[in-house]
């Protein structure tokens, strides 16, 4: 299936929230939250397009706080000033689609834009069992005690993971 990820548009909202009501089944997120963030960073939204034009994936991602992961499910009203870290808000693709690379691929691409905005680490909230997969995307595992009430709205499984970026 050949498959490419481009720039996300307004027009994608809706197929956006349908993938992820079907990935994220425990995680679910209001359709406003994924239209603050595209509206916040177009440039850290893209979206998985089949030959076809249908969507088969998504990544949500911003400059942020240090280790300030937003709860799940919240609003941010605004990017910090000077921001710290690039925040992968969210990476989703459908079971059909997966393993061909393109969760590799766009990973590759958004360090590419947080190091070109200057930002030192990529930092995300890893849940669904990928810790191993980020781990691969040059991610490790960083012990927060102070962000575990905030990580349990994610989930039990949930691990605060960071980037270097080479300067
Ligand atoms: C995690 C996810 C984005 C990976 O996308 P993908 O396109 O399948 O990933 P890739 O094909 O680029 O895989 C890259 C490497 O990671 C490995 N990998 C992928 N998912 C993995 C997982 N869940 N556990 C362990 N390894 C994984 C692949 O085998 C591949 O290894 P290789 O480099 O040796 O070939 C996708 O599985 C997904 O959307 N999962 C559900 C949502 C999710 O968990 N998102 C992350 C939430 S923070």
């Amino acid at each position: 299936m050949h498959m490419q990820w481009r720039a996300m548009r307004e027009g994608d909202l809706g197929q956006v929230d349908a993938i992820a009501r079907a990935v994220h089944l425990a995680h679910p997120e209001r359709p406003e939250v994924f239209a603050e963030r595209l509206a916040l960073l177009p440039a850290g939204c893209h979206v998985l397009e089949e030959a076809g034009g249908a969507l088969a994936g998504y990544v949500l991602s911003h400059p942020w706080r240090d280790r300030a992961p937003p709860a799940l499910d919240s609003l941010i009203g605004g990017l910090p000033v000077p921001p710290a870290t690039f925040y992968l808000h969210d990476l989703a693709i459908l079971p059909e689609a997966r393993g061909g690379g393109a969760g590799g691929r766009i990973v590759a691409r958004l360090a590419e834009i947080a190091a070109g905005l200057g930002l030192p680490t990529l930092s995300l909230v890893a849940v669904n069992a990928s810790v191993p997969f980020w781990q691969r995307q040059g991610f490790a595992v960083a012990e927060e005690p102070a962000l575990a009430a905030k990580l349990a709205s994610y989930g039990a499984d949930a691990r605060f993971m960071t980037r270097a970026l080479v300067a």
